[in-house]
């Protein structure tokens, strides 16, 4: 059995590389390195060149494959301001490479999406029942992949399943990317003795789940081959603040934070908690007591010792969601 993942050089999909190889599985890496890094790469997995997820050899994919697809632009306020932008990045290449997935009749597909689907809803923690509300564009084409790879999936007779992390953070994700990635953007800001951007308020509860959990949770329902048609929240079970994560990133960096607090957009979720009753339950997988702890400890380590400069990894101003429109169009 071999696995495909997409988006393989990013932070998610890297950590997920890395598991399988550690499990002695061959695996090829799909990624046009848009977000993702060759350096995440692991030197164990087949990668040949950047390229789209759509454009996937088809000698990758035959009967012993599973497929993980984890490419996307995962920039959720900016959706609203791109929205086609995302359409095709989430929507457009994740059908593409659905229908290569079918058409050559893979083993599995696992596809990974996110909690956006839920948008607000009235009663929190989500459960994988509630029907989903998304709130801005990338929430909808989340969904509407979710949908789309059911369909084929079951009409074409390959087993597929659907997970939604949660608020993931660890070692490799960035932190020089606008409108994303707090926990890492603020232990930058921190260290560099900037205010750390509060959108909204401190008291804002979020799952925020260590990628430890996720990679061990994704890896353990790709395997499983009693999960076809299933649909999972993946993430920590216990809820933190703002206020909480700002505390531990002041004590992980022996340092006094302040803070700077910018209007709420009007996409963000009040609530926003996924359930994970159900993956405890049928994977048995739950948070360690230290993961969270050293899960933060070793991002910070990763972005205090980074040797490149800001300039030389890309890091970019903070810029307004409106101005996407001009980069991207609508
Ligand atoms: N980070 C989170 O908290 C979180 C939460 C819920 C869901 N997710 C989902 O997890 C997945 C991974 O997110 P991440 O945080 O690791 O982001 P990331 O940006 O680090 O990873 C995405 C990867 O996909 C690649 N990519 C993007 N478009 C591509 C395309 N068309 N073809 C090939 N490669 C492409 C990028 O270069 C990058 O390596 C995404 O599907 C995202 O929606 C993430």
């Amino acid at each position: 059995m071999k696995f495909i993942v997409t988006g393989g050089a990013g932070f998610i999909g890297s950590h997920i590389v890395d598991g399988l190889i550690n499990r002695g599985y061959q695996v090829y890496v799909v990624d046009n390195l848009s977000t993702g890094r060759r350096q995440n790469i692991n030197p164990s997995a087949v990668f040949t060149e950047p390229f789209d997820a759509s454009q996937t050899p088809d000698k990758w994919l035959d009967e012993d494959t599973i497929a993980i697809h984890c490419a996307s632009q995962p920039k959720c306020n900016v959706s609203l301001y791109a929205p086609v932008n995302d359409m095709e990045n989430n929507y457009a290449v994740g059908v593409r490479f659905v229908t290569k997935c079918v058409s050559r009749k893979i083993k599995r597909l696992v596809l990974i999406s996110s909690m956006s689907v839920y948008g607000d809803q009235p009663k929190s923690p989500y459960t994988e029942d509630m029907k989903p509300a998304p709130k801005d564009p990338y929430g909808i084409h989340k969904y509407a992949l979710e949908q789309m790879c059911k369909v084929l999936c079951q009409n074409h007779g390959v087993e597929h399943l659907v997970l939604r992390p949660q608020h993931v953070f660890g070692v490799r994700q960035r932190y020089d990317l606008s409108y994303r990635n707090v926990i890492p953007r603020w232990i930058k800001k921190a260290i560099l003795g900037q205010p750390l951007p509060v959108f909204g308020n401190l008291n804002l509860k979020r799952a925020f789940s260590p990628v430890s959990l996720i990679q061990r949770s994704i890896i353990s329902a790709a395997l499983d081959k009693k999960l076809d048609g299933e649909t999972f929240n993946l993430g920590s079970s216990r809820t933190r603040s703002l206020a909480d994560v700002a505390e531990k990133i002041a004590r992980v960096l022996g340092i006094k934070i302040n803070f700077e607090l910018l209007p709420s957009p009007s996409t963000l979720l009040n609530l926003s908690v996924g359930s994970t009753e159900k993956v405890q339950r049928i994977l048995n997988i739950a948070e360690s007591e230290i993961e969270f702890d050293a899960n933060l400890s070793a991002l910070a380590r990763e972005i205090k010792s980074a040797t490149l400069s800001d300039a030389e990894i890309g890091i970019v101003p903070e810029i307004a969601p409106q101005t996407y429109i001009s980069i991207y169009g609508t």
